[in-house]
């Protein structure tokens, strides 16, 4: 339960590859690093934005949660 580093909103909103260089994103309470996407340049994905939790975003998505597969999970967002 706790091998994994937990994160709060605050350090999630920093992580929005705008004002640092990782981009991270939380989806059913795991923050995955999606820096080496190019499909999150900049922290932007279609009309979403990283640094914060999309679980709920999900359902607007042509794609599953399928996608997270190929990330590592670097958090716990707390
Ligand atoms: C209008 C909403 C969205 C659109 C049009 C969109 C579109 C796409 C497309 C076309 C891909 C390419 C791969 C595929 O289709 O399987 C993709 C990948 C991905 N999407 Fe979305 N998406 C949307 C929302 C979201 C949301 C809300 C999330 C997060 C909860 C998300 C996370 C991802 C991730 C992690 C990938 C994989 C990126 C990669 O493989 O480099 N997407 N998306």
């Amino acid at each position: 339960m706790h091998d994994i580093p937990e994160y709060t909103k605050q350090y999630l909103a920093l992580r929005n590859g705008q004002d640092k260089p990782q981009i991270w994103i939380a989806y059913k309470g795991l923050i995955y690093d999606v820096s080496e996407s190019r499909l999150w340049k900049n922290g932007k994905h279609y009309e979403h934005w990283a640094g914060q939790d999309l679980t709920h975003e999900l359902k607007d998505a042509p794609h599953t949660q399928a996608v997270f597969e190929k990330f590592r999970v670097i958090g716990r967002l707390i």
